[in-house]
């Protein structure tokens, strides 16, 4: 099938000169082509916006400048430095990947989308993203933003829920730069970072989901869903998973310098991150504190809310105070003195929480 038309030749040439005149320069991956550090930020960027990725990027090359000094660093650490990011995976899967490029290619990423996307963590789309921002290898990224760059552009209506059909889509992408690359005017090394580069910008920053800017589009002279006037009915995006609602409590066991943490458990829900024990019935809370801390006072707060991928989260606490320091059995727990709590690995909600209790400083 090929689903790009007469006039796309002259897609990647437009998008280059675009991205080069208006498009994002600033940012702090940006400024070496160096596979770390593109790396690094495409694994953060997968999930999380670029004004929240910024902070956390500088301090990750701040505490760990190259690839071996991530591999060597002990997992709590990486962990902790990525709490507050989300969907904690990708920071195990990172560290993973920063020894397997230590081990396997003596801490020299390879050049090529293939090798890279054998490695932990790195997806057909950021093997795309590092190859051609650093090796300028000709081939397409297809992350959310350009499945809608592109669905629009070709008008392509089919469901994206339903792989054959992504799959139709992605090809069609790189069928659109293949077609291109004849015209481009500049060397592959500037001309392919710059065009993977417009794709995300002009994605993030004209063609976006609810009121495209297409006044401000380089390329809506080509664009179908521009001139059917449907630009909105794209991309077409099958049902949406049901959300579940889940309800947890969590004890919060306090002594007067220190708090109860457990590392989590490496599958499920803040896989590998620290945090107050958690529980899914309430029978195994009354059983845990009488276990652990019998007699000591306790409090149950209102629960609140955290929004997870795929389902709700209520989370009550059940504060549990005790004046010396008792021993909790569990073999994945410690006592962290309440001024260790800022660089613990707390996903953002129990973070939060201790904000709000005091237990950490503003
Ligand atoms: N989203 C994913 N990768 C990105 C990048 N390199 N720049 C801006 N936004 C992005």
């Amino acid at each position: 099938m090929n689903a790009t038309r007469p006039g796309h030749e002259a897609f990647a040439s437009t998008l280059v000169s675009w991205q080069l005149a208006h498009g994002r320069h600033h940012l702090p991956w940006q400024q070496q082509r160096d596979p770390y550090r593109v790396w690094l930020s495409e694994v953060m960027l997968q999930q999380t916006q670029v004004a929240t990725v910024i902070d956390y990027f500088n301090r990750f090359m701040d505490r760990f400048p190259t690839v071996a000094a991530l591999a060597e660093a002990p997992q709590q650490a990486v962990m902790a430095l990525w709490a507050g990011l989300g969907y904690y995976s990708r920071a195990r899967l990172l560290h993973r990947c920063a020894q397997m490029v230590v081990a396997e290619y003596g801490g020299v990423f390879p050049r090529t989308m293939r090798d890279l996307q054998r490695l932990p963590g790195i997806g057909p789309s950021t093997a795309a993203a590092i190859a051609s921002f650093c090796f300028a290898e000709p081939i397409s990224i297809f992350d959310g933003n350009v499945k809608r760059v592109l669905s629009r552009l070709l008008a392509f209506d089919g469901d994206l829920a339903v792989t054959a059909q992504s799959r139709a889509l992605h090809l069609a992408g790189q069928q659109l730069l293949d077609q291109g690359l004849a015209q481009l005017t500049r060397p592959l090394s500037e001309a392919m970072p710059a065009y993977t580069q417009g794709l995300m910008d002009l994605g993030a920053t004209v063609c976006q989901l609810r009121a495209p800017a297409c006044a401000r589009c380089p390329v809506a002279s080509m664009c179908a869903a521009y001139s059917q006037e449907r630009t909105t009915a794209f991309p077409v995006k099958g049902k949406k998973l049901k959300r579940r609602v889940e309800r947890w409590t969590w004890v919060l066991l306090v002594s007067p310098d220190a708090v109860w943490l457990e590392t989590r458990p490496q599958q499920g829900v803040w896989a590998g991150m620290q945090a107050p024990p958690l529980f899914e019935n309430e029978a195994d809370v009354a059983q845990w504190i009488t276990r652990h801390a019998d007699g000591a006072v306790q409090e149950t707060a209102a629960s609140f809310k955290h929004v997870l991928t795929h389902k709700d989260l209520h989370l009550t606490p059940v504060t549990v105070r005790v004046s010396g320091t008792v021993h909790p059995s569990a073999p994945v727990g410690a006592w962290v003195p309440r001024h260790a709590l800022p660089q613990a690995a707390l996903p953002a909600p129990f973070k939060k929480w201790f904000q709000h209790q005091g237990l950490i400083g503003q």
